[in-house]
């Protein structure tokens, strides 16, 4: 819900007015919400109609605000301190402006540390990667981002590994071995140490990435409809907001504390913005930057160890029998993919077919929240539970909200995309709605699925902005489960999209991961899905939208937390 824009000048007789408009906007939304509710009763958001507020300007003369607090992002110091010692990551010691000097995906190696000709289900083997320069001089510190994976493509089977630094230029990943069979390491360098500490200092600047426009719309003179487009974005602090002064239409959402700026329209006011759609990018490199940050060297395939490492089977087993419920913890690796099918090792995960997700879904009411990725969710559901239909919501396609049923199991699914900043193609602001503030309208039960993500939206603003967000949906998430224990809540993790840019990185990803789980770790009936290492060490090309057999696993994730056995 938003709510627009203060008058910038104080005059009484505006203050009055606006006081008139208020409490007009109340009864209008008393009126319209009941008048819905006795109509429909179904469970679509409510529209609310953005209700003017004074705001007091103390912000601008101090400069308190440039700062950003735990306070601001709705934890303790303690907390933010634990996140800050998760999220952090090596680097150079000295500023490097040299290609020569930045890790070579070319000269890196890694190799098998003391490879037996044979192994058994269930062993370890343990890699270590070599860092070295485009001179071919081992590094000497750390913050290379790599990727690490066993698989055997004929077996369509692949694990992930998980790297650590020992910041002095060497890495090391342990590597499970759960299948019989064949298996091979790859290694990819994502992105240079030099690189991450380039991506580090533009996501915590206050430089724009990402624009956003905001459509007006309303009564011009002689009371024909004009449209006027300028551009938003989001005010956070000082470090974040892309205008400083108090130039724009404000909207600060009441529950969450978010605020969203746009540029005054010329002739309308600020109360006429109707739509929200995505802007330009722009690229805040410098020369130098932009030679270190070359994406030709990112995401590629290092040289190492191509032997093939033959694994024999084991009688100790390779799954586990632990019932897919809440308070589990990721494990590394969570599972492995054998003949496309992914098997964790958190819980017993099981397959779907048709006709089980009818089964699994019925008298269920499915909440997906968050963005596209969600929305492949909510396509493959669509496409596979039986007698499920499409409501025409006269919405977008692409940018929904969505809503599917099954009248005869009872199945309803909903999906919508996440608050702003959000870049979606043109849809109407009132539909674009902040997680927490949609928990925070969902009674719970029994029957709800609630299933939300966000990441990929986030990545082009400061990380404390997104601790605010995930604390805010905490909150809701910790209200809902207290009122309706019995809910399903799912955080469904970022995925891996091989974006390599300065506007998308998995680096950034990863750190938002990272943020989410720890935030989340201590929050008794919330499941974190990880689907970053699912993503990671399949063989398909990366794609922040993950391909169909990826889909199929990650919803049958789902379905198995939903439906345990
Ligand atoms: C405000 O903060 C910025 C950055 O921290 C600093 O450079 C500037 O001098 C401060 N201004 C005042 C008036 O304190
Ligand atoms: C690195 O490259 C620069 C020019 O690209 C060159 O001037 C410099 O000598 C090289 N440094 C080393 C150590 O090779
Ligand atoms: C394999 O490595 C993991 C993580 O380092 C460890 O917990 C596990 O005990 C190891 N397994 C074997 C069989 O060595
Ligand atoms: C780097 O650190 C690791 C772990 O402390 C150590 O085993 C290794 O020998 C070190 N390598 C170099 C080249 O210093
Ligand atoms: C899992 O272990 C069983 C034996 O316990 C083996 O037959 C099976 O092949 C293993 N699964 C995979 C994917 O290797
Ligand atoms: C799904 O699996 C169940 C149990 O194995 C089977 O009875 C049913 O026929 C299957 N349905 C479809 C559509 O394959």
């Amino acid at each position: 819900m938003f709510i627009p824009p203060t008058p910038d000048s104080s005059v009484h007789r505006r203050t009055q007015l606006c006081i008139c408009f208020l409490l007009l906007c109340l009864w209008t939304t008393i009126c319209l919400t009941s008048w819905k509710f006795l109509k429909s009763g179904h469970p679509r958001q409510q529209f609310q109609p953005p209700v003017p507020r004074r705001e007091t300007k103390k912000q601008s003369k101090t400069n308190s605000s440039s700062v950003i607090t735990a306070l601001d992002m709705g934890i303790s110091d303690e907390e933010w301190e634990r996140l800050q010692k998760a999220l952090n990551w090596p680097g150079p010691d000295q500023l490097i402006t040299q290609l020569n000097l930045t890790t070579s995906p070319v000269h890196s190696t890694f190799s098998v540390v003391e490879p037996k000709n044979s192994y058994k289900v269930g062993e370890n083997i343990s890699v270590i990667i070599t860092a070295r320069d485009h001179n071919k001089s081992p590094k000497t510190y750390g913050g290379d981002f790599f990727k690490a994976k066993l698989f055997n493509s004929e077996l369509k089977a692949s694990v992930y590994g998980e790297v650590v630094d020992h910041r002095n230029g060497t890495y090391s990943v342990v590597l499970l071995l759960p299948w019989e069979g064949q298996a091979e390491v790859s290694v990819r360098l994502e992105h240079s140490s030099e690189v991450v500490q380039i991506l580090k200092k533009y996501r915590d600047s206050s430089i724009t990435r990402s624009h956003y426009n905001g459509h007006f719309e309303g009564p011009g003179p002689n009371k024909i409809r004009i449209r006027e487009v300028v551009e938003c974005n989001l005010k956070w602090g000082g470090e974040g907001s892309w205008r400083k002064r108090n130039c724009c239409c404000e909207y600060k959402d009441i529950k969450t504390g978010t605020q969203w700026q746009c540029e005054r329209p010329n002739k309308l006011s600020c109360d006429k913005l109707v739509h929200h759609s995505m802007g330009r990018l722009e690229n805040p490199l410098n020369p130098v930057e932009r030679q270190i940050f070359t994406t030709k060297l990112a995401n590629l395939a290092i040289p190492g160890d191509k032997q093939v490492i033959n694994v024999l089977p084991d009688t100790a087993g390779n799954g586990t029998t632990e019932r897919c419920r809440s308070g589990l913890t990721t494990p590394v690796p969570e599972g492995f993919y054998f003949k496309d099918v992914w098997k964790s090792f958190a819980c017993n995960t099981r397959q779907f077919n048709s006709t089980q997700m009818g089964n699994c879904l019925k008298n269920k009411i499915v909440y997906l929240l968050g963005d596209s990725t969600t929305r492949q969710w909510f396509e493959y559901l669509e496409k596979y539970v039986p007698g499920i239909k499409r409501m025409d919501l006269h919405t977008p396609r692409t940018g929904g909200p969505l809503m599917a049923v099954e009248l005869k199991n009872n199945i309803i699914i909903h999906w919508r995309p996440h608050g702003v900043p959000l870049r979606f193609t043109k849809m109407l602001i009132t539909d674009l709605h902040y997680i927490s503030n949609d928990i925070d309208e969902i009674a719970g039960g029994p029957h709800a699925v609630v299933v939300f993500t966000i990441f990929a939206h986030l990545v082009f603003h400061p990380i404390t902005f997104y601790v605010h967000k995930v604390a805010k949906i905490r909150e809701s998430v910790v209200a809902l489960l207290s009122r309706a224990p019995e809910t399903t809540v799912i955080i469904k993790s970022g995925n891996t999209a091989g974006l390599k840019d300065i506007f998308q990185s998995d680096w950034y990803a990863m750190q938002l991961n990272t943020v989410m789980q720890k935030m989340f770790k201590d929050i008794d009936g919330a499941i974190y899905l990880d689907v970053w290492q699912m993503t990671s060490c399949h063989y398909l090309l990366e794609d922040v939208h993950p391909g169909a057999v990826i889909i199929a696993n990650e919803v049958d994730m789902l379905l198995s937390y939903v439906c345990p056995t």
